[in-house]
């Protein structure tokens, strides 16, 4: 359940804040590590919502978001399917009851003797974007339908996926060419719009520009069936976005527009699915300052860069930092993790007010972080153990 209030003594007091299972779990127990609390039930509302905006395209949970199984099995239950990077993903979603066939293999850099295992285990798409790949896949599991990724613009996007994955469009037509040489059956095209993309109209140019290659594509004779919409889907970080409903429906508005009715569309949301149903509950170990005249605060925390935040990586995604001294005056303060690395700052180009008061002991809320944070964490880095997962 959530709801919103304003509350005093509490995380996030002085504003309206809002008050959901995972945040009503840490306001009332003590972590001795940072802990990161998941609550499904938020998810399977998520879930729902973009279900509902994506019509008849099918959710393939993006499982690097986060992979605790209890969501893998909790989204098993709601009929959801599963976009797994590796082996070990697909292992993952079979434990928790998902069937091979509801799996996709969605990295385009596979191993081949993990093609053959996804094989074996019913798993019938898999993607590529390179003539190599469509070679292991063509020897590793014959029969296998695959995707092709392109190259999109994600300029849009606070975490861009731009460069590493997908095929340049230009080249596009000669891979499809060679897939029809090796005799592997191209059945679409996929793409990644980049994540966090916070507007739903910025896909549009990005749907222009697939759709022009899956015209194309039919018209050079190629039988295009599987359009594959990545993620992107956006969660609230320091910006309110559109909700996941009207969101998602305004992107398959776009997508009918351009491609009719396609026989399968899917969508691989991760963060948008899980983000905003989980919170860190974290702990201030020093507050201090780099000369008497020093401008800001430095504020290190028990979790940084290598045990959870890697998406603060260039600033690109900016937390919300809830204290319990919040209602309180507050001042500029970079932001850093506390392992003896120098690139463990979170946020330095653009400080992060909080309140003047605070010390080490004070216990954090971060907010909204239940995709790649877990997924993220080093074993031990400086000996500071992983990110600890409570699903609810
Ligand atoms: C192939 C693929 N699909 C889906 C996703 C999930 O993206 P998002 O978290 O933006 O929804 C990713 C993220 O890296 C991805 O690589």
């Amino acid at each position: 359940m959530t709801m919103t209030a304003t509350m005093n003594g509490a995380f996030g007091a002085g504003e309206a804040i809002r008050i959901d299972a995972a945040a009503a779990h840490i306001a009332v127990t003590r972590f001795d590590r940072p802990t990161l609390v998941v609550d499904r039930g938020r998810i399977a509302q998520q879930y729902d919502a973009l279900a509902e905006g994506l019509g008849e395209a099918r959710i393939h949970y993006a499982v690097k978001a986060n992979p605790a199984p209890e969501i893998i099995a909790m989204l098993v239950q709601r009929g959801a399917r599963f976009d797994a990077a590796s082996r070990g993903e697909i292992e993952l979603c079979l434990s928790q009851g998902a069937k091979g066939s509801d799996i996709s293999f969605g990295n385009t850099v596979k191993r081949p003797s993990d093609i053959a295992f996804a094989q074996s285990v019913g798993v019938e798409l898999f993607s590529a974007d390179s003539d190599a790949e469509l070679e292991k896949i063509a020897q590793h599991a014959p029969g296998a339908k695959v995707y092709l990724r392109v190259i999109v613009e994600n300029e849009n996007a606070d975490w861009p996926l731009s460069r590493k994955f997908g095929c340049a469009p230009g080249a596009m037509a000669e891979l499809m060419d060679y897939a029809r040489g090796l005799d592997v059956d191209i059945v679409g095209l996929s793409f990644h719009v980049g994540s966090q993309t916070k507007e739903a109209r910025h896909w549009l140019p990005v749907l222009d520009q697939v759709a022009e290659l899956w015209h194309a594509a039919r018209a050079a004779g190629h039988d295009m069936r599987v359009l594959n919409l990545g993620g992107g889907f956006p969660a609230h970080y320091d910006q309110s976005v559109q909700g996941p409903q009207a969101y998602a429906a305004e992107v398959m508005e776009a997508v009918r527009a351009r491609f009719g009715q396609p026989e399968y569309v899917m969508a691989e949301p991760g963060r948008g699915l899980v983000a905003e149903a989980g919170h860190i509950a974290a702990e201030v170990m020093l507050v201090s300052r780099k000369s008497p005249d020093d401008l800001h605060r430095w504020v290190y925390l028990d979790i940084g860069m290598f045990s959870g935040l890697a998406e603060c990586a260039g600033e690109a995604i900016r937390y919300k930092i809830d204290t319990l001294r919040d209602g309180e005056e507050t001042g500029p303060c970079v932001l850093a993790g506390p392992s003896c690395d120098s690139a463990d700052i979170l946020y330095e180009k653009r400080p992060i007010q909080l309140p003047l008061s605070l010390q080490s002991g004070d216990r954090v809320m971060i907010r909204n972080c239940g995709a790649y944070t877990s997924s993220y964490s080093s074993v031990g880095f400086n000996g500071f153990p992983p990110l600890e997962v409570v699903v609810l």
